[in-house]
């Protein structure tokens, strides 16, 4: 059996960018908030060597559209958060905003999670920038995973405000639900409330660009959604807990339900009511800019707190540490056991054996035991599914020992159909 340290990297790609490259999204995201204005912003997007034409947003139209949104949501967030009264922020997902300098600023602690790609890289730009770094912490973690978020949130006293913008539409069902269980048990543990836009994220993005491009708006959203599609490697940006356009009572009916399930609840907050100036406005004609605070009117946010009326649950998953055994039979097929949970922290290490076992071999095989496996996300699909394609016989991909939680993840997301 082998072991393998070493570098995160190969042929310059970091692994951790390859099982999971959502993250690309927050860069598109404080390029628009630069655009946007928003303080603090153009700076961080000048530490990243960041502009918005890198990232498909170099039509005018489009771009007007996404900073409408992405400034309605950013402003709006602060505002509700600095609302509740509660004295520290856990933004998750944190990207690269400025919203570790605003919230400080004001006197609030600031507890950033996001992957630890972004993590490391935001962490150093955002504590240079701030003007209380002392109230800042930034921690990589995965949002499906439990002790990840518990160990961030080790040192933190008091209740919390977790907000969560951009992250819950990439997600699979499975990675929805265990990331809804993971926020109840910190509101357990901590207290507070979590504020999201997330369930209604297509309805803000269809009124917004209805509302100021007219005819143009369905082919302006349609890119939109290619570009966040493309960078994330998402196929589409849906789950239980996303509210759908085409049938808003229903999916709004299942949304709640599934929170319901958590024993959580939902307040419904306007959007209209509660949206700050924005800077965006200016680039808008005042028929538009009326246009627009009415269409917003239909748009709100969730703040999600306890059902007290559930009986608490025992939901901390026992989980095993990440494991990998792995041995090359005749120098062609690669066996490997697998442990524990395989998702955005853990995945990069077999992505790395692999690569490793692929650059001095000639590797016709695989053979995957997952009878130690507990759970599998979508960066540790990925993996499996460039193993797969790397084989030119594809019948010689073996996956065993697969246990229902697994099995019931692949069936979800279609690849039973060629991995087992
Ligand atoms: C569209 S960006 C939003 C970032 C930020 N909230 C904003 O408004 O710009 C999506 C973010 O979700 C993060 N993300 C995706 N999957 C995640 C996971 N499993 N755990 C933690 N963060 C995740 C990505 O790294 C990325 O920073």
């Amino acid at each position: 059996m082998n072991s393998m340290k070493g570098s995160d990297r190969t042929n310059g790609m970091d692994y951790r960018a390859m099982v999971n490259p959502v993250f690309w999204t927050a860069k598109t995201a404080v390029c628009l908030m630069a655009d946007a204005g928003i303080p603090g912003a153009e700076e961080i997007a000048q530490d990243l060597n960041l502009k918005s034409a890198d990232f498909g947003m170099a039509d005018d139209e489009m771009k007007l559209g996404n900073e409408l949104v992405v400034e309605a949501k950013y402003r709006t967030m602060c505002r509700l958060i600095e609302g509740t009264g509660i004295r520290t922020n856990v933004d998750l997902p944190c990207g690269y905003t400025p919203k570790a300098l605003y919230m400080t600023e004001k006197g609030l602690s600031f507890v950033g999670l996001d992957l630890p790609i972004v993590a490391q890289e935001v962490a150093p730009i955002l504590l240079s920038r701030a003007s209380h770094p002392e109230r800042i912490q930034i921690h990589g973690v995965d949002a499906t995973n439990l002790e990840s978020l518990t160990a961030a949130l080790n040192a933190v006293d008091g209740p919390v405000c977790i907000s969560t913008e951009g992250m819950m539409m990439y997600f699979t069902e499975s990675e929805a639900s265990s990331v809804i269980t993971n926020i109840r048990y910190l509101l357990e543990r901590h207290g507070g409330c979590w504020i999201t836009p997330d369930p209604e994220f297509i309805l803000q993005f269809f009124l917004t660009f209805q509302s100021v491009l007219g005819n143009q708006a369905i082919s302006k959203l349609e890119e939109t959604r290619r570009t966040a599609t493309g960078q994330s490697d998402v196929i589409d940006l849906t789950n239980s807990f996303i509210v759908r356009p085409d049938n808003i009572r229903e999916s709004l009916e299942r949304s709640l339900a599934l929170l319901h399930q958590h024993g959580l609840k939902a307040e419904r907050i306007n959007l209209a009511e509660n949206m700050p100036e924005l800077n965006a406005c200016r680039k808008l004609t005042p028929e538009q800019v009326t246009v627009f605070r009415s269409a917003m009117g239909k748009c709100f946010y969730w703040k999600i707190t306890l059902d007290e009326d559930r009986k608490q649950r025992e939901n901390k998953q026992e989980t095993q540490a990440f494991g990998l055994n792995y041995e090359l039979k005749d120098n062609k097929t690669f066996a490997v056991s697998l442990r524990g949970r395989m998702d955005t922290i853990t995945a990069p290490e077999l992505l790395k054996v692999w690569e490793a076992a692929k650059a001095d071999h000639e590797i016709s095989a695989v053979e995957i035991d997952c009878s130690g496996m507990q759970y599998i996300s979508s960066a540790g699909l990925r993996v499996f599914l460039m193993m797969y394609k790397a084989l030119d016989d594809k019948g010689k991909f073996k996956l065993t020992g697969v246990n229902d939680t697994v099995r019931e993840i692949l069936e979800t997301t279609g690849f039973d159909q060629f991995l087992l």
